[in-house]
């Protein structure tokens, strides 16, 4: 078991490549199985949910090997539907493997995915867009079998809320599917539009991606290609939020910087200096933060990130005055503000609200990670803190950020790993 080991008090300053993005990686991992030829995908972050997409790939059949942050997928061999149900558990993202070997295969069997806790996460708009396009799906004792009844055909599909997961399982079917495929109301997120970027290098027919309706034509062969992944926009934010917290000033290279705008008009809220080039993005902070002037509510893109919430409200816990949070994505994403409350922060949780009232100071405390982004909240927290603070339970965090701690030495920060 490992842990993190924070010295707070240290401002980070500096400058740093931003990593590649987990949540454009896996689906476009995953799309490498409709492929026939090889994928060759470069910035792929070096994380554990990375990694579980590489055996969920290998126990297909494919081939996928990794040669630094460069992965090597080759699909020509693929011959198993089926995905052991502990592999299914090992991320939430499996679930996108369905589409993909639904396209490639015209069947596949799996289990409910695992991934972070943060309240009930249903897939019944996957299951029921994947029916209108002529996939019989049954739960076998928790099997989800799913087999077309003929061949899989285009369909129009309205989804009731723009889920990320929905659309891209939606989109990996209907690429080799028979005929058109429309989806209204699609998610906008910009890694829909990176796997629809990938996608139309293979040779597939896309249009409206990062609008709400996307137009999907068909094609019978899609071929091998390479392709550079985007860097991570939540590892972009996570990293601004620990020079925010600790009074700093960073130049981020390697940004999707239209990707970054949501989040970045709000941290200007806080008295941030903020200046962006072509693919990069200058943040200047003051000693103190100011509060957030306004409600800060979380919604699908382009409304501000649920990713980027817990990190946010960990940058901002010494700021002047009271900021508001909302948070409109899952039911359950408030589970780090206990370890907050450890450290001294001063956070009430009302609902779908949590009220935060700046305070003068935070203290080092042993704290445990409960999900991804609470983890990487608690290290902002410690960042800003006094004394030392200890983050166990750290591969939550490990299926984010590539050495997170390597990162924040790198500009200054005290942060090691240690095994215990
Ligand atoms: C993706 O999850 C991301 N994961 C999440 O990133 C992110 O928080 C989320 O999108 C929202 O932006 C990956 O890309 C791997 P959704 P996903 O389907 O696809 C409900 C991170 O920290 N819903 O858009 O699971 C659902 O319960 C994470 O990197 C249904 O009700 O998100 C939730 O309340 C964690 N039925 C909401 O929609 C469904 O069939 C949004 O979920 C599907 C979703």
């Amino acid at each position: 078991m490992q842990k993190l080991i924070v010295d707070g008090g240290q401002c980070l300053c500096g400058e740093l490549s931003l990593q590649g993005s987990k949540n454009s990686a896996l689906p476009i991992m995953a799309a490498s199985l409709l492929a026939e030829g090889e994928c060759v995908l470069t910035g792929c972050p070096k994380l554990t949910d990375i990694y579980s997409a590489s055996r969920i790939l290998n126990h297909t059949g494919c081939r996928c090997r990794f040669s630094g942050n460069t992965a090597v997928i080759n699909s020509e061999s693929a011959d198993k539907s089926s995905i052991p149900e502990k592999m299914m558990s090992e991320m939430r993202s499996s679930i996108i493997f369905m589409g993909a070997l639904l396209g490639r295969m015209g069947e596949c069997t799996v289990s409910c995915p695992g991934g972070c806790e943060l309240g009930p996460r249903p897939i019944d708009m996957h299951i029921s867009a994947l029916k209108k396009m002529g996939v019989e799906i049954n739960d076998n004792y928790g099997r989800i079998v799913c087999r077309a009844k003929g061949k899989i055909h285009g369909a129009r599909i309205s989804l009731p809320f723009p889920s990320v997961g929905a659309t891209e399982n939606v989109i990996l079917c209907a690429v080799k599917a028979e005929g058109e495929t429309i989806i209204n109301n699609a998610a906008r997120e910009p890694e829909i539009s990176d796997l629809c970027g990938f996608l139309r290098a293979c040779g597939a027919d896309i249009s409206g991606d990062g609008e709400s309706r996307i137009i999907i034509r068909g094609k019978t062969r899609l071929h091998g290609c390479e392709y550079g992944i985007m860097s991570d926009r939540i590892a972009g934010a996570t990293y601004m939020c620990m020079t925010a917290a600790t009074g700093g000033e960073l130049i981020l290279t390697n940004a999707c910087v239209n990707a970054e705008e949501s989040f970045i008009s709000v941290l200007e809220q806080t008295g941030c200096s903020i200046y962006t080039g072509k693919d990069r993005i200058y943040l200047k902070c003051p000693r103190k933060l100011k509060a957030l002037s306004e409600r800060v509510r979380t919604m699908p893109h382009p409304g501000f990130p649920t990713d980027a919430q817990a990190i946010l409200m960990a940058a901002i816990l010494k700021s002047d005055g009271t900021s508001v949070f909302e948070e409109n994505i899952f039911d359950c994403r408030y589970r780090h503000t206990d370890a907050l409350i450890k450290m001294g922060a001063d956070i009430q949780v009302l609902g779908k609200a949590a009220v935060v009232k700046g305070v003068s100071r935070l203290y080092g405390a042993s704290v445990d990670a409960t999900d991804l982004r609470g983890g990487a909240a608690m290290a902002v927290a410690a960042l800003a803190a006094e004394g030392t603070t200890e983050i166990g339970s750290i591969s939550h965090i490990d299926r984010g950020y590539e050495r997170i701690e390597e990162a924040v030495t790198r500009l200054g920060g005290k942060m090691r790993r240690v095994s215990v």
